[in-house]
């Protein structure tokens, strides 16, 4: 496990998030749409998950396509030329391809010419695990702006017959330019950690060096996401409450200090979990999955640009992120807002 907290270092540089933006493909699928693919209904999927639609990427669009809308967002909120980005971190589990990073194809059709770029897997968790990568790199001055992405087209992954998780799903992007700011602002702490027995808990296990791409791989579905829904859940619902407290505790704030939770949006059950374990009221939490499902790492990014928009997010507010995922992987971040 790691715990970072700000440097207080008078050389070390603070990192915040200098701008936010995000990018949903057009097509909305509602449950009425699913309940006439699989034996499911709108009852059940919003009762045991929150989630009443999600987004559905074009057969064409991948997922530095629909970053490129999400990134430009951010770096014209942040006032920072493409030309400016340092290096460039994108979150996903389902890149364009297997190499090269999605990260260099935005790096190209986003001119950052100057960016060293990669990809970053920490599924769910991989935004807070990307955001505290690049916080490192402003941190020593290695890098002053790092665009970090969240990019997912899980509409491509999962089993379209698969009542248990095509469900849950949906695609979307979000981008945020991380910069320096002044001291006491910016990212005040975070914690970072990783459950490894738990890998097999929830897998796309096909198409790597374990399981190659065969015509016996696809027939038996493995290039589909697998998941134990049950474990993840008892999982989510243990990491979500101890990874707060303990990223609070490194900030020295308590929860009367949260101006805002931001969750990552997995299901509502769990997050409302999360929230009562908190002590927070649900007025005081970020919630989007009724709109977007489950978008694995952009789902933060995605539910902090509408709260931005909603005017939710003020200069010296307190913001808590959380997230948990494949793995398995939790990652949260304490961030006093510029
Ligand atoms: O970002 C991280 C990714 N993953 C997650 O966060 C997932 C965490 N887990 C969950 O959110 C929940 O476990 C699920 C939403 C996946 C499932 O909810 P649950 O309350 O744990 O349901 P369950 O798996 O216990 O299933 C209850 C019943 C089962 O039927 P029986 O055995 O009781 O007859 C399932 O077969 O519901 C059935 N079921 C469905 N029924 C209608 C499962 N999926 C569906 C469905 N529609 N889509």
């Amino acid at each position: 496990m790691l715990s970072i907290i700000q440097m207080s270092d008078k050389k070390a540089i603070s990192a915040g998030i200098l701008g936010v933006g995000s990018y949903v493909p057009d097509r909305v699928l509602k449950n009425d749409d699913l309940e006439k693919m699989v034996d499911t209904s709108d009852e059940w999927i919003s009762t045991r998950t929150g989630i009443k639609q999600r987004r559905i990427a074009l057969p064409e669009q991948a997922a530095s396509d629909i970053a490129i809308p999400a990134a430009k967002k951010a770096l014209d909120a942040a006032k920072v030329l493409p030309k400016a980005i340092d290096l460039i971190i994108v979150a996903t589990s389902t890149p364009d391809m297997h190499f090269p990073a999605t990260a260099c194809i935005l790096q190209y059709k986003l001119k950052c010419t100057r960016a060293a770029a990669f990809d970053l897997s920490a599924a769910c968790s991989g935004f807070i695990y990307a955001l505290i990568v690049a916080q490192q790199f402003v941190n020593t001055g290695t890098a002053k702006y790092v665009l970090v992405v969240a990019s997912e087209v899980l509409s491509k992954a999962v089993n379209w017959g698969d009542r248990e998780t095509c469900v849950l799903f949906g695609d979307g992007a979000g981008a945020v330019v991380v910069g320096p700011v002044d001291k006491g602002y910016g990212i005040l702490s975070a914690h970072l950690a990783a459950e490894g027995a738990g890998w097999d808990l929830l897998t796309l296990p096909g198409a790597g060096s374990r399981i190659p791409l065969t015509v016996e791989s696809v027939r038996n579905g493995k290039h589909f996401i697998s998941m134990n829904g049950k474990e993840v859940f008892k999982f989510a619902a243990k990491v979500m409450e101890e990874g707060s407290l303990k990223t609070l505790e490194l900030a020295g704030l308590s929860k009367e200090d949260i101006s805002l939770l931001i969750p990552h949006q997995a299901n509502i059950r769990i997050i409302e979990h999360a929230a009562k374990k908190l002590g927070l009221p649900m007025e005081k939490v970020m919630v989007n999955i009724h709109k977007y499902g489950n978008t694995s790492a952009s789902s933060i990014i995605l539910a902090m640009d509408e709260a931005l928009e909603q005017g939710l997010i003020n200069t010296g507010d307190n913001i808590l992120t959380i997230a948990f995922g494949a793995g398995l992987t939790w990652g949260a971040a304490v961030i006093r807002w510029v």
